[in-house]
This record gives C-alpha cells, sequence and structure tokens, in this order.
C-alpha cells in the first residue's frame, strides 16, 4: 500500500541521525539522492501516485508532500550540520589559551660549571675561554713539560698536525693551556679561572671519556702564598660541598707547579666514616693544585722573582658526579631524556 510506503519513508528521514554517519558530507549526498534524486523515492512514489484512482488522490498527493517536505527540511539541516563542523575545524580559535610548551632544562655539567663559576666569582675571580686547538707552547713546553713527557705522546692526545720540523698542534688536554695565554697577555695581579671542554686519547668507559670538562683557577701576584691557595681551596671546598666538608692536601707532582698538591674532601655521602663511593677511606680526591712553577711565569714574561701564584685545575665531570651521584661518565653525552630531566630543577 503507497499510504503504508510512505509513513515507512517519513518514518525512516525522521530517524536518522547526522551523527552517525562516518563520512558526513558523502553520507548527507546518498541520503539526499535516495529520498530526491532523479531515480529516488519521491519519483518512484509519484509514478504510483499517478496510477492512483481519482478518489484517492487527494489523500495521498497531501501524504506525499508531507514526504517531500520532511525530506528537504532533513537534507537542508544535515548540510548545515556539516558546514558549521567544517568551519570549526578549519578556523582555529586564536581567543583560545595556548598549550603549554614543554621547558627546556640546562645540562648538569652547564650547571655545575656555573656553579663553579659562581663560586670563584664571589672572591674576586674573573673568567677566561681560549682555543680548543692548541699548538705545543701553550699546551706543554711553556708549562714546563719535559720533551718526552707521556702526554707529548700521540696515544694520550689528539694532534691535529705533525709536520716535520712545525709546531705541533692539537686538542687541548687541559685548560691549563689559558694561564699560558692570560700571563702572556695580562699583567699581575692575575685572577682568572677557565673553564672549558678538553679532550684525550682515551678509550671510554663508564670511569674515563675523551671529551670532558675542566675549570683551571690561576692567582698571580706579589706574595702569593701555600696558605693562600689552601684558603681558596677550603672556601670551595665547602661552597661546593656543603659548609661541614673538609680538605686534605696531599703532596704531588705537575710539571707546571711546584710545590704540587693533590686534594680530598671528606666524603659527602658518607660524612667520612668510609663507604663505597670513596672506597671506604672517607676521603674523594678532586682535584690537582700547586704554586705556580717559576720557570712557567718566566716563560711568560712575569718576573719571578717579584712575583709567585697559585693554580688548581679539576674535573667538571667529576665534580657533578660527587655532587649528584652519577655512576657512569657517558650518561653525560648521551642526551638521553631520562637523564637529563633529573636535573629539571637545579637551575
Ligand atoms: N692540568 C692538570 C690536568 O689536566 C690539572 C691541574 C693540576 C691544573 C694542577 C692545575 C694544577 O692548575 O695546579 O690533569
Amino acid at each position: 500500500m503507497l499510504k503504508d510506503l510512505i509513513s515507512q519513508y517519513i518514518e525512516e528521514i525522521r530517524s536518522t541521525r547526522i551523527e552517525e554517519f562516518k563520512d558526513k558530507a558523502a553520507e548527507v549526498e546518498q541520503f539526499r539522492v535516495k529520498f530526491l534524486g532523479r531515480k529516488g523515492v519521491m519519483n518512484e512514489l509519484f509514478e504510483q501516485f499517478k496510477a492512483l484512482p481519482n478518489d484517492q488522490k487527494k489523500e495521498m498527493g497531501i501524504a506525499l508532500n508531507e514526504l517531500k517536505n520532511a525530506a528537504l527540511a532533513r537534507v537542508e539541516e544535515f548540510k548545515n550540520y556539516v558546514e558549521e563542523k567544517m568551519d570549526a575545524e578549519e578556523h582555529h580559535d586564536l581567543t583560545l589559551p595556548a598549550d603549554l610548551a614543554g621547558r627546556g632544562s640546562r645540562h648538569v655539567l652547564s650547571v655545575t660549571m656555573n656553579e663553579i663559576a659562581e663560586i670563584f666569582a664571589r672572591i674576586g675571580f674573573t673568567v677566561e675561554e681560549s682555543v680548543e686547538i692548541e699548538d705545543d707552547w701553550h699546551l706543554f713546553s711553556a708549562l714546563n713539560f719535559p720533551p718526552d713527557h707521556p702526554a707529548r705522546d700521540m696515544q694520550d692526545t689528539f694532534f691535529v698536525e705533525k709536520e716535520e720540523g712545525k709546531q705541533e698542534v692539537a686538542l687541548r688536554t687541559h685548560t691549563s693551556s689559558v694561564q699560558v695565554r692570560v700571563m702572556e697577555t695580562h699583567k699581575p695581579p692575575i685572577r682568572i679561572i677557565a673553564p672549558g671542554r678538553v679532550f684525550r686519547n682515551e678509550a671510554i668507559s663508564a670511569r674515563a671519556h675523551c671529551i670532558f670538562h675542566q675549570v683551571e683557577a690561576l692567582y698571580v701576584d706579589k706574595h702569593v702564598t701555600f696558605a693562600d691557595l689552601k684558603q681558596t681551596l677550603l672556601y670551595f671546598a665547602k661552597e661546593m660541598f656543603g659548609e661541614q666538608t673538609q680538605i686534605r692536601l696531599r703532596p704531588s707532582y705537575f710539571p707546571f707547579t711546584e710545590p704540587s698538591a693533590e686534594m680530598d674532601i671528606s666524603c659527602n655521602i658518607c660524612g667520612g666514616k668510609g663507604c663505597n663511593i670513596c672506597k671506604g677511606t672517607g676521603w674523594l680526591e678532586i682535584l690537582g693544585c700547586g704554586m705556580v712553577d717559576p720557570n712557567v711565569l718566566e716563560a711568560c714574561g712575569i718576573d719571578s722573582k717579584e712575583y709567585s701564584g697559585f693554580a688548581l685545575g679539576m674535573g667538571v665531570e667529576r665534580m657533578a658526579m660527587l655532587k649528584y651521584q652519577i655512576r657512569d661518565l657517558r650518561l653525560y653525552f648521551e642526551n638521553d631524556l631520562r637523564f637529563l630531566h633529573q636535573f629539571d630543577n637545579i637551575i
């Protein structure tokens, strides 16, 4: 029966929900074609309508009109819906608050170097930086290295050029070279630190790397004594590792200092009782130091009868390892975010 068909279709039109369409625009068009297209429901029913006896035409005409209007209204409604949705997707709302961007943080080595620099800045040391590719004079000769010192060997040092009769050029093996450059160009009093990257021909392991960082300190003036060095070291150790920290100096040897010493601090993990970090000794070795050898002063054009000085040098990786209990040197250079993010809050 035509009447039943019409009410079935009207019901279908009313109960169709655009929210259930997957590809909305395409399915709206299919819906329109199904009811209003040339071979669609409307035209098909109209054919049937034409064949009806005249006395039924009035009632069926009204019903067909109702169906047509329902289909037209629904298509209109669906099209508006699709348009609005596309509008919302294409035109982002610029008044919305922005997403928070992830905040970067400093690398733990930069943080540690800055901290060392700040501690020395408070007692009048300024920062000097210099080249990473150095010549033999600044790296070794002016620093009183004997000609047969192992540091001059290819096994320990990365040479950039090694030509017959020419000055050797190498990646600097220590920041002590900056001492020489500063003394050559500045008159005492000199009070500087030299932070920077150094390079050594080492196999990479948890305890050694071919690239690392040092901070060198140099103080040259009239009447500088070992007592000045010792007090500076004690001040540094307490600022860096805490007020309770004690220091101990052991005699040592470096070509550029005489006398030379190595400084230990009381173990900041066990407080000096002995643990596996300090290997049961209660002490941790942290830097080398000494009085600048008169030969070095003279090589740099400073009168060693008038002036004296002290110098010290430390490894930044080691400082950070002791301060933050990092067990493996390689972690510094791998850029694993899980490692780096642990230091987000230390500034
Ligand atoms: N240059 C030394 C090194 O690389 C560290 C050092 C030791 C520097 C004693 C100094 C010093 O200034 O006095 O191992």
